[in-house]
């Protein structure tokens, strides 16, 4: 027998960096093999750090809002039983929707949530076969809330959070759990990408640490919990949000990620744009 048919096999997408390389480097700790993707050749860095736990790695460097590039990822892992899927790239994108690029608008709806779905669906029926298996999804306390100025952001999480609850009781009555990780804001490059650094959201110096917001993940994954919101503090703002009017929440939410809301050196907020 193969080494690689002993060691249990975890799938994670945006493991390039920050929340996912943080799962990633957990599994690898735990001694799964991994299929790691992202859409740049850091993944392939990611792929040597991880090496150094002793399993095997296999990195792709693929698109996967594109369906070619998630058809790509389910050909690596070439029908081999996956015991653990980190359904986690996912893409930011701040500013007013109205002044969004709409390639860009498109990229993110479909990094998110289209990509994110149609790899869960490749993959979950394989594990419906095997009846045993474990699904992280990446969604976010942003889905709780309008996300004025991180609108369609907002939007995709919202779906994702919805979409774990959904599947994970479709199939309650296998051996196949869905848990839904819900990050508040974190420290990795995202708020960068997203374009979103003169943020006060994109510039708070007290994100958390991916580390430790991948722990938190990893572990409700592995104890096949619903859904778990990373830190004490999302975890009253989430409750909040349950009770807060939309209207409400949307207004809070244009405080922290209007573009000019970052604070300046000299602790003053600067006059929001537009
Ligand atoms: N940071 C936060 O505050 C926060 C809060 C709540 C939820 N989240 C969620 O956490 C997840 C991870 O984000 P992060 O904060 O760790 O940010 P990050 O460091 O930017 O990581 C994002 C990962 O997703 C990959 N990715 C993005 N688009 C992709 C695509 N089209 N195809 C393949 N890979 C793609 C990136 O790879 P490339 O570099 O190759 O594109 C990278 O590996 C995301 O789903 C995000 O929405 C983040």
């Amino acid at each position: 027998m193969m080494i690689e048919d002993i060691r249990p096999l975890a799938v994670v997408t945006g493991a390039s960096s920050g929340i996912g390389y943080e799962l990633a480097r957990l599994a690898a700790e735990d001694g799964y093999d991994l299929i790691i993707a992202a859409d740049e050749r850091a993944i392939f860095e990611a792929k040597a750090a991880l090496e150094q736990h002793g399993v095997m790695v296999e990195a792709l460097e693929v698109d996967l809002s594109t369906t070619e590039g998630v058809d790509r990822l389910v050909g690596v892992i070439g029908g081999r039983p996956v015991d653990a899927l980190m359904a986690n790239a996912g893409r930011g994108l701040g500013r007013g929707f109205l002044d969004q690029d709409w390639a860009d608008v498109r990229f993110v709806i479909d990094t998110n949530v289209t990509g994110t779905v149609y790899l869960i669906q490749q993959v979950v029926r394989e594990m419906r076969e095997q009846d045993r298996g474990r699904v992280l999804i990446t969604g976010s306390i942003a889905g709780l809330m309008p996300g004025s100025f991180q609108a369609v952001y907002n939007g995709t999480k919202a779906f994702l959070d919805s979409f774990a609850w959904a599947l994970r009781n479709e199939l309650k009555d296998t051996g196949v759990t869905v848990s839904c990780l819900m990050p508040g804001p974190t420290d990795t490059e995202f708020f960068e990408r997203a374009d979103m650094m003169d943020t006060k959201v994109g510039t708070d110096p007290k994100k958390a640490d991916p580390a430790d917001v991948a722990k938190t993940g990893y572990h409700a994954m592995q104890k096949g919990e619903g859904d778990v919101v990373a830190g004490f503090k999302n975890k009253l703002q989430a409750a909040m949000a349950a009770v807060t009017p939309e209207s409400v929440l949307a207004e809070q939410h244009r405080k922290m990620a209007e573009p000019g809301t970052a604070k300046t050196d000299t602790q003053t907020y600067q006059k929001p744009l537009g």
